[in-house]
């Protein structure tokens, strides 16, 4: 062994090591290459190993190269780790653990509400009526005057009826408007009729607003759905026609119905309908009548009001505009809430609202 031949290992190194770092592109690779070198039985290992072949004078010298390559190497790799980009260790080999449990997906569902008003709307989107939607923020002429609800009218009051504060729409210079939210959705028959001639078939579905307190069958919010018919000739007995085909699609074929007169300012002659009870017909089959007259739904009458209709009245006609005398109209508007609790047996309008995923999850 002379320096000759340790000279040239030290050359064949330095360029070697150049090389090398030039294809490095991971942090394991640099370490790869440093333990080439640098480790235990590395290349400076073994170039030092050489040294005690060597003449005392060469000994020092060739000691000072070795250590300024290594000094070099290791600055270079310094240098060479900030270029890399650390990535997860997992990332150069990819593993994959098919033992281990899927991450769960939660699905969301459709509200039980918002299902009932799809069932309902599709019903009667099969015979022909068109869905509209009118804003929850109305104003008093469309809520109230429109609809022929005179000023002395209960529902008028402001502790029956949210109003909005302070300000109104201003429909002309010296006339304001008072808004509220909206205590039916039957203003949209004021707004369609006032925007669009007869043939009319709507169905409205939506939000309104009563300050009611909350209690079992109660809230300050709920849905309705409006649903109105204005052409000539149209008669009661289509409006009887028409519930029938959307009492038995949605309680069932078997569900009788019937109108008592009722009063509403905006129909002559009104009437309330009432479904025969379904709690009853299920307790029918399996019990005596003794023990019907404890139906805590019905309270023992054998029946349940589902809906508010009639005849839309001459006054409405002439408020958006058209003659009474040639068109004729029915309307009706049911609570979501109530025919949804008879649907499905459920007891507590608030459960609809606490959003208990225990509840929510059955539908
Ligand atoms: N708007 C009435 C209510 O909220 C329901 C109704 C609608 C009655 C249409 C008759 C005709 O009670």
């Amino acid at each position: 062994m002379n320096i000759n031949t340790i000279k040239t290992e030290i050359d064949f190194i330095s360029k070697n090591i150049e090389a090398e770092l030039v294809v490095i592109n991971s942090a394991q690779g640099l370490e790869e290459l440093r333990i080439k070198y640098l480790g235990r039985q590395g290349a400076f290992a073994q170039l030092t190993g050489m040294i005690p072949c060597l003449s005392l004078p060469e000994r020092s010298r060739i000691g000072q190269e070795i250590n300024t390559l290594k000094k070099r190497l290791l600055s270079i790799i310094e240098e060479k780790q900030k270029t890399i980009i650390i990535k997860p260790a997992v990332s150069d080999k990819f593993i994959c653990d098919i033992g281990l449990p899927a991450i769960v997906q939660e699905i969301g569902r459709l509200h039980p509400i918002t299902k009932v008003i799809d069932e309902i709307c599709a019903v009667f989107n099969r015979i022909g009526f068109s869905v509209v939607e009118g804003p929850e923020i109305e104003t008093e002429y469309n809520n109230f005057t429109g609809l022929n609800i005179s000023l002395e009218h209960p529902s008028r009051e402001a502790f029956d009826t949210f109003y909005l504060k302070p300000q109104g729409l201003k429909v002309s210079r010296c006339q304001e408007e008072k808004l509220l939210l909206r205590s039916h959705t039957s203003p949209v028959q004021i707004r369609m009729m006032s925007s669009h001639k007869p043939p009319l078939a709507v169905i409205v579905p939506g939000r309104v607003y009563r300050p009611d307190a909350v209690d079992a069958s109660h809230s300050f919010m709920f849905h309705q759905i409006e649903g109105f018919m204005v052409d000539e000739n149209i008669r009661f007995s289509d409006l009887k026609g028409i519930l029938e085909v959307f009492a038995k699609d949605v309680f069932g074929e078997d569900i009788k119905m019937r109108f008592r007169p009722h009063f509403f300012p905006f129909t002559e002659p009104s009437a309330e309908v009432d479904i025969s009870c379904i709690i009853c017909r299920r307790k029918q089959r399996t019990e005596n009548r003794e023990q019907r007259k404890h139906c805590s739904v019905c309270g023992g009458k054998g029946w349940l009001e589902i809906l508010g209709s009639g005849m839309i009245h001459p006054n409405v006609f002439k408020n958006v505009g058209y003659d009474p005398k040639k068109y004729t109209g029915f309307a009706f508007g049911m609570g979501v809430e109530r025919i949804a609790m008879l649907k499905y047996g459920i007891d507590d309008i608030r459960l609809f609202f606490e959003n208990d995923l225990r509840f929510l999850k059955q539908f």
